[in-house]
């Protein structure tokens, strides 16, 4: 397989809203800490590939956000690729879009440490994320305190107007508008401040096993809450059919009530790529009904992806060589933003 280095003009936007510059250029990132699940796949993922011929898009497999917490070197770089490797199986293109390695780019780390000093203490332990995995630990690693500071660099260099991410990130997003907005209003309009953009369904999966918590690919390995997009179909089938689900009988789409009943209609309303979970309710006598439903609905969305998921692993040179264009691609799309910043923080 070869790409060719042709980039499509980015075409006039579909949804753009009335504050956004004309032209769209999306970003958006994976950390890869764990075997990608269906909520990275509906959150992310799935919506990097509807986007892609609709603008200027770059999606990185953002490896430095995995040092952020205790990680294991070779473990880190086989993620890594098999990220790289599940961007191209999903179908991104690396003719349409920039599909970018986040440490192939020093202009991230070199951003990052700008908006560090922009950004304040008491914002950055106000942070979800750290609260939850760092904060009053003493061996917790530094960068997972500055970790919104890299995050914002990623979004920023690219002068993104959007960013497509799941539910879960809206904290990071909102605090990259702020430190965007006061780096302008203190040093001068440098960047392009970024809208986030929300999936209309499956926004926040639900781990099946405990519906109240997002499903993530840091889960143990072998949770039964966490589908993975490379679970073998008889693997995803089990862990739907085990879904929790709720005391009642009826299948109604209430998420406070029922939230693992709720849970399902969202997989399968975003596995045929439909928009009202609710609606689907109706539809079903019973849980176990749903269920078969379900699992045959992830069946069918991941079978496809793993088959060419096979085909790309059996090709790492291809995967490599993707990466290696997007490297500079991204590199030079993003030297004049950080040549900006620079030069207005007075270096
Ligand atoms: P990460 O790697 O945890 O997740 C990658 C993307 O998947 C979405 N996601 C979900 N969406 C729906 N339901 C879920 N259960 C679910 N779990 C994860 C996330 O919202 C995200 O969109 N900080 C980011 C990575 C990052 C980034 C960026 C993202 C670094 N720099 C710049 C966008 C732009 C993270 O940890 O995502």
């Amino acid at each position: 397989m070869s790409i060719t280095t042709a980039m499509p003009t980015a075409s006039p936007s579909t949804f753009v809203s009335s504050s956004l510059p004309a032209t769209r250029t999306i970003f958006s990132g994976i950390k890869p800490t764990g075997r990608l699940t269906l909520g990275n796949y509906y959150g992310a993922l799935r919506r990097f590939v509807d986007v892609q011929n609709e603008a200027r898009c770059v999606f990185s497999i953002v490896n430095l956000h995995a040092l952020t917490v205790e990680h294991d070197p070779e473990r880190l770089r086989r993620l890594t690729c098999e990220v790289a490797t599940l961007f191209l199986a999903a179908g991104l293109d690396p003719r349409a879009c920039i599909i970018v390695r986040q440490s192939d780019v020093p202009a991230h780390t070199e951003l990052a440490y700008l908006l560090e000093s922009t950004v304040y203490v008491g914002e950055l332990t106000r942070m979800i994320q750290y609260k939850e995995k760092g904060r009053g630990r003493p061996m917790t690693r530094a960068s997972l305190l500055t970790y919104p500071a890299l995050m914002a660099a990623d979004i920023l260099l690219y002068g993104s107007t959007e960013v497509p991410v799941g539910d879960d990130q809206t904290q990071h997003l909102e605090l990259t508008r702020n430190l965007a907005m006061r780096f302008n209003r203190t040093y001068g309009e440098v960047f392009v401040v970024p809208e986030l953009s929300r999936a209309v369904v499956a926004a926040r999966v639900r781990d099946l096993a405990t519906p109240t918590t997002k499903m993530s690919k840091d889960a143990p390995e072998e949770s039964m809450g966490t589908i993975r997009l490379l679970d073998p179909p008889d693997v995803v089938r089990r862990k739907v059919m085990r879904a929790v689900t709720d005391a009642g009988r009826e299948v109604r789409y209430d998420v406070e009530r029922q939230p693992g009943v709720a849970n399902l209609l969202d997989i399968l309303a975003a596995c045929r790529g439909g928009t009202d979970p609710a609606g689907l309710a109706g539809g079903y006598s019973s849980y176990g009904a749903l269920k078969r439903e379900v699992a045959d609905a992830v069946v069918a969305v991941v079978a496809p992806l793993q088959e060419r998921y096979a085909e790309l692993a059996a090709d790492p040179g291809y995967v490599e060589e993707t990466l290696r264009l997007g490297a500079e691609r991204a590199r030079a799309m993003a030297a004049p933003t950080l040549a900006a910043a620079k030069a207005a923080i007075g270096l």
